[in-house]
């Protein structure tokens, strides 16, 4: 691979390596709060973040590039309310659609297919990610002024179990 293209991998392994740091964060300050069953939901979504910069990392190496590791910038920790924290985690996973759009083109103007056709998945990836936060700010929304209502929603979402993304 190109530098140009190493350069914005490493970003990402970065980019992504926050997400799972942010996601970590976030299940922190739900379980602060009493919501144990999101805390949960938002430590596997971590898990999931840590995959996805693992990807990013294997194909580099393999693609005969180099990793430089980055320091990776301190995650927010105090949201206003639920409903705020996954909005904040959608506006976080449209930036993330948008870098990876981002990397399709660098990798595209350096003629570079191979590093195109692995960026498939991640856009693919970035639909669904998009569309099960939205999904939970919804039912988060929706639920906002009833406790009793929150700790079902609570006891559903702490009920998702981790499935290691393998990028196939
Ligand atoms: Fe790795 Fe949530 O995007």
């Amino acid at each position: 691979m190109d530098k140009k293209t190493e350069t914005a991998f490493n970003k990402q392994v970065n980019a992504e390596l926050y997400s799972a740091y942010l996601y970590l964060s976030m299940s922190a300050w739900f379980a602060s709060i009493g919501l144990k069953g999101i805390a949960a939901w938002e430590r596997i979504q971590a898990q999931e973040e840590r995959d996805h910069a693992m990807l990013f990392y294997d194909y580099v190496i393999s693609a005969g590039g180099k990793i430089t590791a980055t320091a990776i910038k301190a995650p927010k920790t105090e949201w206003g309310s639920p409903k705020e924290a996954f909005e904040y985690q959608l506006a976080h996973e449209k930036g993330v659609t948008a870098n990876i759009n981002n990397l399709i083109e660098i990798a595209q103007s350096a003629k570079d297919h191979a590093s195109v056709t692995r960026l498939q998945w991640f856009i693919t990836e970035q639909v669904e990610e998009e569309q099960n936060v939205r999904d939970i700010l919804d039912q988060v929304a929706l639920v906002a002024d009833s406790p009793s209502y929150l700790y079902m929603l609570d006891k559903e979402l702490g009920t998702r179990t981790y499935t290691p993304s393998t990028g196939q």
